[in-house]
């Protein structure tokens, strides 16, 4: 119960801080879990074991991969996915490897299978995020330049 109320999700630790009562109010007791959880819960009357990175975890039959290794303290790297959406897999970088499936499947739309065995942390899964990171790495510094400019803009704006 202690961890309950010192965890991050019971606000920030400062005492005067509203982030606390906010996400009190939020979740109706004193305890909110804002883990993002990369895609939306499932239920099912059938649950499904498996193994990821070693570990065991049973979860609703047609949860995500991605949601099942969150579930079991393993986090994949993501930047489509949110548990409040379905999940669409774009970003291609929750990529991980399923024991007996060929290729990369993304975490966010691979739905758990029972005896499945996943690895979400190999030498070639890191060489893959890199790569489709530098894929990206133009858009980002291109969108990321003018902003503060923006901002600056803005300030300039209000003060005037
Ligand atoms: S998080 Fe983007 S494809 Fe899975």
């Amino acid at each position: 119960m202690s961890d309950m109320l010192n965890s991050p999700a019971g606000g920030c630790g400062s005492g005067n801080c509203a982030c606390k009562s906010q996400a009190q109010a939020r979740a109706g007791n004193a305890y909110f879990d804002d883990t993002d959880y990369g895609t939306p819960a499932r239920h099912a009357d059938v649950d499904v074991t498996l193994e990821i990175d070693g570990q065991s975890v049973t979860v609703p039959a047609g949860t995500s991969v991605m949601r099942a290794a969150i579930e079991a303290g393993v986090n994949v790297p993501k930047l489509c996915a949110t548990d409040s959406l379905e999940p669409f897999g774009s970003c291609r970088l929750c990529l991980v490897e399923i024991e007996g499936k060929r290729g990369y499947p993304a975490s966010c739309t691979t739905p758990v299978e029972a005896g499945m065995k996943v690895r979400t942390q190999t030498d070639r899964l890191q060489s893959l995020r890199r790569n489709v990171m530098e894929l990206y790495s133009p858009i980002i510094r291109s969108t990321a330049s003018p902003a503060p400019r923006t901002a600056t803009a803005n300030c300039r704006t209000w003060r005037a």
